[in-house]
C-alpha cells in the first residue's frame, strides 16, 4: 500500500474496502450478491459436513498449523465464543486479549504497536474495539509490516476481522444475519423484494448500520426504521440508501410496521456509549418499540423474528418459549458460528475443499 496511515484513514469506508477486500473483513461494504451467496452456501456445506465425523475430523485438519489471536477488548459473548468455536471446528490454535490492563497498551504501547507486534505471533487477528478506526488501522499495520503468510500458494499479510467496531460496523453479524434472513425466506423467494423492520437503538446500532449497507445487493428491498427520533438511523446509511435506490421510511412505533414487515430485526438501547452513572442502571426501552408476544399474531406467516442479541426488554420475555418457528433470533445466534467458519476457510482458501467435501458426502446445496 502506497499511502500512509492518516491517508488512509481519510479515506471513506468505501474506498477503504476496496484496498480490504480479499484480504481481510473491516466494513460490509466489501461484500459483493456473489460473496453473499457463496459464503452461505459454504456456511451450508460447513454445517453439513461437521454433523458427521468423517467431516469434523476433515475440517479439523484444514487450518491446524494456523494460529488465531481473538482481541476483544469490549465485552462480547455470541460473538467472541462463536469465533472461537469456528476456528476449533477448522483446526486452529487460539489466543485471546480481552483486557487492555493485562497488555502492554498499559504501559503506554500504541495501538499500531500493540497489532504489529501481535502478528509476529498469528496468522489471524479478529478484534472487537470501541474505536472505529481501530480494525482499518490494524489491517494498515498489518499490510505495511513485513511478515507474510502463505495463503492458496499466495504470500499475504496477517488478515484482520473486525468484530465490531465503535459504533459503525459488525459485519460478520451482518453476514450470519444474510445467512439467516436466507433460511427464513428459503420458501418465499429469498431477500429479494422483502421489506425488513429494524426497531430500537439504529443510530448506534452497529449491526443494523452493516445490515443496511448489505441492502444494496438485493433487488426491491425495502427497510422500515422504527426508532424514536434520538435513536434514529444515521444520514450517512439514508444517503448511501439514497444512492443505492433502496426504499426506507422512518416510522413511529413496531405496529406502524407489522403488516408489512417480512422480517423484525430487534435492538436494544446501546447505553454503554451514554456517560451514565454506575448506579443508574440501563436504559429501558420505549413501549412503542418494545414486542410483545401479541404481535406474533398480526406476523405475516413467513415474517421472522431476528435480534443479533444481547436483549433487555425490547422483546417480551415470554416470547423465548413460544413454539413458533417465526422467532429466529436463537438459531441466527447459532448461524454465527457457522457463517464464521465460512469466512475463516474463505478468507485462508480452503473453501472450495470444504465444498467438495461436502459434495462428495452427498450434500445438493
Ligand atoms: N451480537 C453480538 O455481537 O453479540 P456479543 O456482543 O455477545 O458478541
Amino acid at each position: 500500500m502506497d499511502i500512509n496511515l492518516s491517508e488512509f484513514l481519510n479515506l471513506s469506508e468505501a474506498e477503504q474496502a476496496q484496498y480490504a477486500r480479499g484480504k481481510s473483513i473491516l466494513f460490509a461494504q466489501q461484500f459483493t450478491r456473489e460473496d453473499l451467496d457463496f459464503h452461505c452456501r459454504l456456511a451450508n456445506a460447513s454445517r453439513f459436513i461437521h454433523a458427521r465425523d468423517e467431516g469434523a475430523d476433515f475440517m479439523s485438519q484444514l487450518l491446524r498449523n494456523k494460529v488465531c489471536l481473538n482481541f476483544f477488548i469490549q465485552p462480547s459473548s455470541r460473538t467472541f465464543l462463536s469465533f472461537n468455536t469456528a476456528q476449533t471446528y477448522l483446526g486452529m490454535k487460539r489466543m485471546s486479549v480481552r483486557d487492555l490492563k493485562i497488555s502492554s497498551v498499559s504501559k503506554g504501547e500504541s495501538l499500531a504497536d500493540s497489532i504489529r507486534t501481535f502478528i509476529s505471533y498469528v496468522d489471524l487477528v479478529v478484534m472487537r474495539h470501541p474505536d472505529e478506526h481501530a480494525g482499518a488501522a490494524s489491517f494498515w499495520v498489518s499490510e505495511k509490516a513485513h511478515r507474510r503468510i502463505k495463503v492458496g500458494g499466495e504470500e499475504v499479510a496477517i488478515p484482520i476481522i473486525s468484530g465490531g467496531s465503535g459504533t459503525k460496523q459488525h459485519p460478520t453479524q451482518a453476514l450470519l444475519d444474510i445467512y439467516t434472513l436466507e433460511d427464513a425466506f428459503k420458501n418465499v423467494g429469498g431477500i429479494d423484494g422483502k421489506t425488513l423492520m429494524l426497531v430500537g437503538d439504529l443510530k448506534r446500532g452497529r449491526t443494523v448500520r452493516s445490515l443496511s449497507y448489505l441492502m444494496k445487493n438485493y433487488q426491491d428491498v425495502k427497510l422500515l426504521f422504527a426508532a424514536p427520533d434520538k435513536y434514529q438511523m444515521g444520514e450517512d446509511i439514508c444517503e448511501f440508501l439514497d444512492q443505492h435506490g433502496i426504499q426506507y421510511a422512518k416510522i413511529e412505533s413496531i405496529e406502524k410496521g407489522l403488516a408489512e414487515a417480512d422480517g423484525i430485526y430487534m435492538t436494544r438501547i446501546q447505553d454503554e456509549w451514554d456517560d451514565l452513572a454506575p448506579t443508574s442502571g440501563h436504559v429501558k426501552a420505549n413501549e412503542n418499540f418494545i414486542f410483545k408476544e401479541a404481535f406474533l399474531d398480526k406476523m405475516k406467516p413467513h415474517c421472522c423474528l431476528m435480534h443479533p442479541l444481547p436483549k433487555r426488554d425490547e422483546i417480551e420475555e415470554s416470547i423465548d418459549y413460544v413454539d413458533d418457528p417465526r422467532v429466529y433470533y436463537w438459531r441466527q445466534e447459532r448461524n454465527g458460528m457457522w457463517m464464521r467458519v465460512a469466512i475463516i476457510a474463505e478468507l485462508f482458501k480452503v473453501a472450495d475443499q470444504i465444498i467438495d467435501k461436502a459434495i462428495e458426502m452427498g450434500f445438493k446445496g
